[in-house]
């Protein structure tokens, strides 16, 4: 089963994704995670990537498109993949019809989370992570179980994303409306996208999502 989450910066699409690939095995692959994984090794793409970042704006679409192909064509996704902030322009959304058509693979699912615009903010101005596994957390809605120690792995440093200030998070949501929603008719008119109220708990949410992948026999 192959789909994508989309929605707005804080809507969820992260903890959805790494809930899937735990409870169906579906590899996730999210455009974000890679290029902060670039801007952390200091390669040439991370330098240039993480300027931009910081900004809340997109990188070029051919880069992006490249990096995407390199990863659904090359990778192993034995149960199918999560995509997790990509595509994000329609120049996206038709690459990677053309790239799923090359290689005979279908897309099941479109899956967009719906949330208002203050509660993003919120989100995403309390959200931190765990620095050794990458587990995530919030200051109000996830917080570990004891204090400052990880769930996951005992871990006991934590980071934030250097775009999750006020001022990025703006950015990032303008961007959104204006780069990113057209995609959302694109879609539509192929009666692939399918919409989840993504204000609701983290536990409710999940349930909506695994109600289309159970439609018709998942
Ligand atoms: P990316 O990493 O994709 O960031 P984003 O789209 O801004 O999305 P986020 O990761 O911030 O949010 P999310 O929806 O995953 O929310 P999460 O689950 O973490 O992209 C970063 C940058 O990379 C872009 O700005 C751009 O520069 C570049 N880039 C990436 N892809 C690109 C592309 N395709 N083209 C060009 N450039 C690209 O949840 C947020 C918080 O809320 C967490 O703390 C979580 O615990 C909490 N939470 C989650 N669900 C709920 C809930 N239901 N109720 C309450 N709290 C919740």
């Amino acid at each position: 089963m192959n789909l994508i989450l989309l929605g707005p910066p804080g809507a969820g699409k992260g903890t959805q994704a790494k809930r899937l690939v735990d409870s169906r095995g579906l590899k996730q692959l999210a455009t974000g995670d890679m290029l902060r994984e670039e801007v952390s090794k200091g390669t040439e793409l991370g330098q240039k990537a993480g300027k931009i970042m910081a900004e809340g704006k997109l990188l070029p679409d051919e880069l992006i498109i490249d990096m995407i192909m390199h990863h659904v064509l090359s990778g192993e996704q034995k149960n199918g993949f999560i995509l997790d902030g990509f595509p994000r322009t329609v120049a996206q959304a038709e690459a990677l019809d053309h790239m799923l058509a090359n290689k005979g693979m279908d897309l099941d699912h479109v899956i967009e989370l719906q949330v208002d615009e203050d509660a993003l903010v919120a989100r995403l101005v309390g959200r931190f992570a765990c620095g050794k596994c990458g587990a995530g957390y919030h200051d109000v809605f996830h917080k570990p179980t004891q204090d400052g120690v990880c769930d996951q792995c005992g871990g006991t440093e934590f980071t934030r994303r250097a775009d999750d200030t006020e001022q990025a998070i703006r950015a990032r949501l303008q961007v959104y409306r204006q780069q990113t929603m057209p995609i959302l008719p694109y879609y539509r008119r192929c009666g692939a996208l399918k919409s989840v109220d993504g204000m609701a708990d983290i536990a409710d949410v999940a349930q909506q999502i695994d109600s289309i992948l159970d439609e018709n026999g998942g």
